[in-house]
């Protein structure tokens, strides 16, 4: 059934500041990200910048990505730094047990994490080890990496050939301490959070923005004993709290097939990614309760698609293809970002580079790189970064068992305004009235992110399959704008403010 939705959005009101953080990223020495995604080497044919492959920076750059988590993950719980600094040749190895048991020589190490960040113009968001490592280890990390004058550590530093501390801003106690970083209880992690996070030292102008393992999807149980001992009102020496969400439509033991699904698979997956609303305000109010003035930033620092591998590949490298179905994905989740911007201060999709929801798969074989769906919803939302929200409401949207089918959010910066608007209608197009209130609009351009099956991806026979295009289908209406959305279609709208 076609209908016609309205979309109401006052243009005056500003909301909440949407973080530019909330574009984060996440990789992890798991299968093809780091070793064949980023880091090919000096001496590889494949073009490179002292090791990391110039075609993934520069794709990258486009999506202006904001921060980048690193190492892990299961993996950041079982890595050691020490072992990834100093002369490559002298490395130890360690076997990658969480991903594959495949041999980890170190050569992608603190030093060219570094590199990569200063590369995609992105801050580094480090996670310590707690589940294996010591305070000790972690704190030595922190002074190698951000220590000024003169110590152990920073003297180590210039020894292996870096003189000015870096500008580490983002760094997380442990990951999932709940499960593979230590099956702890949440009693037990929380203090140890504390005692980990007040070794994590500020020098020099490098200010820590520290984060503690949160809670799995819906354990409200874990934020709220995490919020009473690490101190609300921001009193304590923790600043963030992370949670983990991923879309999973079948069950962990057969999650779905990434290109292959039916309509029933279309609208579950869809249904499952809508939960993240949920999840955001049910932590967000028990955040509220204990932090009532917002100190600690919820942080969402791994979301998305979990499909199961693709055929013929290692099942412990959770290589997957991605559809206009993820892309939907990412818009649903963005625009729950933008509502939730007061407390959610960061996310993280996961992963950048040939990991589950990635923005680029590049191919063993023949080297080629292809920029997935998700990276086009990615680069067509940039303009949100460090916006102000704007409420959109939605009169008369149609639903099917539950599930909205129009999602929308939108942001102001200058004299500018960007709307976002998904049509989860797997089948039919989607009027939508854009009702646009308190100021002058001078004028709008439009790109549409679409194909003819939600099931349409890139490859590198077709790596343009789905790409961004400039959306005709819109014209002047006494409130504002009237669009057709097509069927699966993510669409946003630039407006120019007087
Ligand atoms: O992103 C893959 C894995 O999912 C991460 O290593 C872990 O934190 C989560 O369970």
């Amino acid at each position: 059934l076609v209908t016609t939705t309205r979309a109401v959005v006052d243009l005056d009101l500003p909301g909440a500041r949407i973080s530019r953080h909330l574009y984060g990223h996440f990789a992890e020495h798991l299968g093809r990200c780091i070793y064949g995604g980023f880091w090919v080497g000096e001496d590889s044919p494949i073009p490179n910048i002292r090791g990391i492959r110039t075609d993934v920076v520069e794709a990258l750059r486009a999506l202006k990505i904001p921060n980048l988590r690193w190492p892990g993950g299961c993996f950041a719980d079982e890595y050691h730094w020490r072992d990834g600094v100093g002369p490559r040749e002298e490395r130890p190895t360690m076997v990658n047990t969480h991903w594959g048991n495949v041999v980890e020589d170190n050569s992608f190490g603190t030093h060219e994490f570094l590199d990569l960040c200063e590369l995609l113009g992105a801050d580094p968001y480090i996670s310590g080890n707690v589940g294996s490592g010591s305070v000790r280890e972690m704190r030595e990390w922190v002074d190698y990496l951000t220590g000024v004058g003169e110590s152990p550590m920073v003297n180590l530093r210039r020894a292996n050939g870096r003189e000015e501390p870096w500008r580490v801003p983002f760094w997380g106690i442990g990951n999932e301490s709940w499960g593979c970083g230590g099956n702890m209880r949440a009693e037990a992690y929380a203090d140890l959070a504390r005692q980990y996070a007040t070794y994590c030292r500020d020098h020099g102008d490098n200010k820590l923005y520290r984060i503690a393992t949160g809670a799995n999807s819906d354990d409200y149980a874990w934020t709220d004993t995490l919020m009473r001992t690490i101190g609300g009102c921001g009193s304590g020496p923790l600043q963030g709290l992370s949670l983990h969400y991923y879309t999973i439509a079948g069950t962990w033991e057969d999650k779905g097939h990434a290109t292959d699904f039916d309509l029933d698979e279309y609208y579950s997956t869809l249904t499952k990614a809508g939960k993240i609303d949920e999840l955001l305000r049910r932590h967000s109010t028990l955040m509220d309760v204990h932090d009532p003035y917002g100190k600690v930033g919820l942080v969402l620092d791994e979301w998305g698609t979990w499909w199961n591998v693709a055929e013929g590949t290692n099942p412990g490298f959770l290589y997957q293809q991605n559809t206009i179905r993820d892309a939907l994905v990412a818009s649903l989740h963005f625009d729950t970002f933008h509502r939730h911007a007061a407390r959610l201060t960061m996310a993280n999709i996961a992963q950048t580079v040939n990991v589950l929801q990635a923005m680029i798969l590049t191919d063993p074989d023949t080297n080629a790189l292809v920029r997935t769906p998700t990276y086009h919803v990615f680069e067509m939302n940039t303009g949100h970064h460090d916006a102000d929200s704007l409420a959109v409401h939605l009169l008369d949207a149609p639903s099917r068992d539950g599930l909205g089918l129009i999602s929308a959010s939108a942001s102001t910066k200058d004299d500018t305004a960007l709307i976002s608007l998904s049509n989860l209608d797997a089948e039919e197009p989607q009027t939508v009235i854009l009702n646009l209130r308190g100021r002058e609009v001078s004028g709008h351009t439009a790109r549409i992110l679409s194909a003819k099956t939600p099931q349409a991806h890139n490859t590198p026979e077709a790596p343009q399959a789905v790409a961004p295009e400039a959306f005709t289908d819109l014209e002047a209406h006494p409130a504002g704008l009237k669009l057709v959305l097509p069927p699966h279609s993510y669409v946003t709208v630039s407006l120019s403010l007087s």
